[in-house]
């Protein structure tokens, strides 16, 4: 059974690039085989992980919802979709990954979500670690799409506001009752730690602070993946180093 890691956090904190590099981590420290899911409809985790999908599943569900005529008869639409989505997962150099995209046809959103969410389960157990970037805010979370995570990662700034958005995160997820064992809290691109007493009524296991690392904004400004980042990059370093909690099975 896969080991789920899934990112939150306000937007523009750092998600998809700390998820890019947990991808990294796990490869490097070789934790067995790694599903990455980019599950923003703005998808750019592929571009950070250098690995980008042709097709998205929300392109295979419009297709589908458009031809139906597409479906061999005798295979019902579930078993083909199955079969579609094995074609829309890129393979990298030690971890494959999968664009969840967002379906624009009309059609049932408890369908498309339903769809998505037996994608997933059926995944979950194919892979040793599945880490998925989500979108900024809430919505990803009141739809469900995974209804379990072994690792809920948070990612904010230092600033009260940010940590605000934070807890409200923690505090939705038990609300609609997805099943999370382990929270974590990491601060990006901060310059100081932060002070135990404003952790007090976090309900996060906090971590650590990643700061702002030049070779990031390089990597970033040239277009090119966090797979070429320099191995001493103080951020991959690290994270190495507070990340492993966030690793660790059971
Ligand atoms: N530790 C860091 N040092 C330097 N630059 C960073 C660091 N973390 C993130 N960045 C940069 O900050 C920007 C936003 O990061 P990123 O895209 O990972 O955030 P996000 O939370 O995924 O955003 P969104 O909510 O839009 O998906 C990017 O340009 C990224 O390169
Ligand atoms: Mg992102």
């Amino acid at each position: 059974m896969g080991y789920v890691i899934a990112m939150a956090g306000k937007g523009g904190t750092g998600k998809t690039t700390i998820a890019a590099l947990i991808v990294r981590l796990i490869k490097e420290k070789k934790l067995g085989s790694i599903l990455a899911v980019d599950a923003d409809p703005n998808s750019n985790f592929g571009e950070a992980l250098g690995v980008v999908p042709q097709k998205s599943i929300g392109t295979i569900l419009d297709e589908i919802s458009k031809h139906p005529d597409k479906i061999p008869s005798g295979m019902s639409k579930d078993r083909f979709i199955e079969y579609e989505v094995q074609t829309a997962i890129a393979e990298g150099e030690g971890f494959d990954v999968l664009t969840m995209g967002r379906p624009e046809g009309p059609g049932c959103y408890c369908y498309v979500n339903n769809a998505l969410r037996a994608v997933m389960d059926k995944l979950i157990k194919d892979y040793d670690y599945i880490v998925i970037d989500n979108e900024a805010g809430l919505e990803h979370l009141s739809r469900r799409t995974a209804r379990s995570a072994d690792a809920m990662v948070v990612v904010s700034g230092l600033s009260a506001v940010g940590l605000k958005a934070a807890k409200r995160i923690s505090e939705l997820a038990r609300e609609i009752d997805i099943k999370i064992k382990k929270r974590f809290l990491i601060l990006n691109l901060c310059t100081n730690d932060l002070e135990p007493d404003k952790l007090k009524d976090l309900n996060f296991d906090y971590l650590g602070c990643i700061p702002d690392d030049k070779e990031i904004g390089l990597i970033s400004l040239n277009g090119q993946s966090l797979m070429s980042l320099n191995e001493k990059a103080k951020s991959l370093v690290v994270l190495g180093k507070i990340g492993e909690k966030i690793l660790q099975r059971g």
